[in-house]
């Protein structure tokens, strides 16, 4: 597991704890992940996150719940197939029919569920307690003689009569049940709750117990924490907390606390953490705020002038880890809470040299353009300096025409004549839509010259009509470089095709000369 330079608190609580000294992290990304209203992945799409996870070194993937559907069945089989090193768990109601399509798809490992509330039994199952404890048995049972593994989740746990709740998760182990999953299905306990649960489930049961919480009321991380410090074994988590209405616990937070407040092993390699979580953004199409911990593209940037001259002096001063543990990198962010120091020290990194004076104007622009409500790029804080500096230095890629053709009968298509360091240049691109297949035309052209990486593309629509403005921001790697650039437009094509462009010259400016 990858080790870290935490600064945390020094304050020491003296509660009893009963954690581990290594978690199991369950990822359910791909199952109730999946169910978050939305969400959905084609066969492929759910590969490749799985593939992501196993890199992640994730030791368990619910793949999926193959009754569902038979493309379902089908991608939970080929997940099974590809030789991971995690184990390919399906998920199944204690039903005959149900567990033999999780059977037929070769897993090693079953998670049956069935609901144990009073609430469920009555008005959503119609049935009774002595029914469920008879199905419970007789599914696991069924499983184990299969030979698998096998996982038991009383559905509402939480919202069970304890009594029975120990009765049937007892019933569950003598059954052969080897993991008992506890899931506080709609999020009702606090992290106190959750550690007495726990505690009592565990005095009472024999086999690991493992903690699976929804994010109702935003308690899923503290919760999932509090069963483990009452001795759980195992957390259910997801990949950037998607899941059902509110979600479910998040990797990123889990994976993170224990390593950092807790020093539990859990065996991910936390430098994957940005990359896999970028990935479900881009196949669930949901883009995570940019203050979510941890993964949030604010959580290692610094804009105010105290914060920026703490970080500057020793990252731990506003930094608790290391960005390069999760796999992200420091940023500081010009605008208009930003001091001479840390606008001093962009500008330096941007191979500048201002006088005291030229530092002033570029300081007191920057200002400007925040309280007119603007977030400042790196391209913005670019062009700010240059011209405040009086420099001459010609982009080094412009735009000579785009044609754009799209519609329902034909694949997005795009040329382009852009000046390549001055001498004319013309390429072509497909994709997905108009404003894609013209960002692929100018990547084709350029990434001629230098290998250019388009890592992040956000749109906001400014006002609300079919005429909208659009802004578009865009992170653009090259090497080692990294920068942010915006354009803003009518068209939503040129808003984008601007601030690819600014981003590139940005990467491309003779501060960071091409060569060939
Ligand atoms: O939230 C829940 O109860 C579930 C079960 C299927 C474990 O997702
Ligand atoms: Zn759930």
């Amino acid at each position: 597991m990858s080790k870290g330079k935490f600064y945390l608190s020094q304050y020491k609580s003296d509660l009893e704890r009963h954690a581990p000294d290594k978690v199991w992290i369950f990822d359910t990304t791909l199952r109730d992940g999946e169910q978050m209203p939305g969400v959905t992945y084609t066969i492929d799409e759910k590969i490749l996150i799985a593939q992501k996870l196993d890199e992640l070194r994730v030791p368990r993937i619910e793949a999926g719940f193959p009754i569902t559907s038979e493309g379902e069945t089908e991608s939970v089989k080929m997940i099974a197939a590809l030789g991971l090193d995690a184990q390919i768990v399906a998920l199944a109601r204690p039903l005959r029919e149900d567990i033999d399509k999780a059977l037929k798809c070769d897993v090693p490992y079953i998670h049956i569920f069935i609901s144990t509330s009073d609430l469920h039994i009555e008005t959503m199952m119609k049935t009774t307690r002595e029914e469920v404890l008879k199905q419970t048995v007789e599914g696991i049972e069924y499983a184990k003689e299969h030979g698998v593994f096998v996982e038991y989740s009383p559905q509402d746990a939480t919202r069970t009569d304890m009594d029975y709740l120990i009765e049937i998760c007892k019933a569950a182990e003598d059954a052969g049940a080897e993991m008992l999953n506890i899931p506080d299905t709609v999020g009702v306990m606090t992290p106190r709750m959750t550690y007495e649960f726990f505690k009592e489930l565990k005095a009472s049961t024999r086999v690991p117990l493992s903690a699976h919480a929804h994010n109702d009321l935003g308690q899923a991380t503290a919760n999932t924490l509090a069963a483990i410090e009452a001795g759980a074994e195992q957390a259910h988590v997801c990949v950037n907390g998607l899941g059902e209405r509110a979600g479910n616990t998040s990797l990123e937070e889990v994976v993170v606390c224990l390593a950092a407040q807790y020093e539990i092993e859990t065996g991910i390699d936390t430098t994957k953490i940005a990359d896999t979580s970028a990935l479900v953004e881009r196949l669930s199409g949901i883009y995570m705020p940019s203050s979510t911990p941890i993964i949030g593209d604010n959580a290692f940037s610094h804009e105010a002038g105290i914060h920026v001259h703490g970080v500057l002096s020793h990252s731990g001063n506003y930094e608790i880890l290391s960005p390069e543990f999760v796999g992200k990198r420091s940023r500081l962010v010009a605008g208009k809470h930003a001091g001479r120091h840390g606008i001093s020290n962009m500008i330096e990194d941007l191979g500048l040299d201002p006088s005291r004076d030229q530092l002033k104007a570029i300081a007191a622009e920057v200002k400007k353009l925040g309280d007119s409500g603007k977030a400042v790029t790196d391209a913005d804080l670019y062009a700010i300096a240059k011209h405040v500096m009086d420099l001459k230095d010609e982009d080094y890629v412009k735009l000579q025409q785009l044609l754009v053709v799209s519609g329902n009968t034909i694949t997005p298509t795009a040329s382009v004549t852009l000046i390549v360091d001055g001498k004319e240049h013309t390429g072509s691109g497909v994709g997905n839509g108009p404003i894609d297949s013209a960002i692929n035309a100018i990547r084709n052209v350029v990434n001629g010259f230098a290998e250019i990486t388009l890592e992040k593309f956000t749109m906001k629509a400014i006002t609300g009509g079919t005429d909208a403005v659009a802004d578009v921001t865009v992170h653009l790697k090259r090497g080692e470089k990294f920068v942010t650039a915006n354009g803003v437009s009518g068209d939503t094509v040129m808003a984008s095709v601007d601030a690819i462009l600014k981003g590139m010259n940005r990467l491309l400016s003779k501060e960071n000369h091409v060569s060939g």
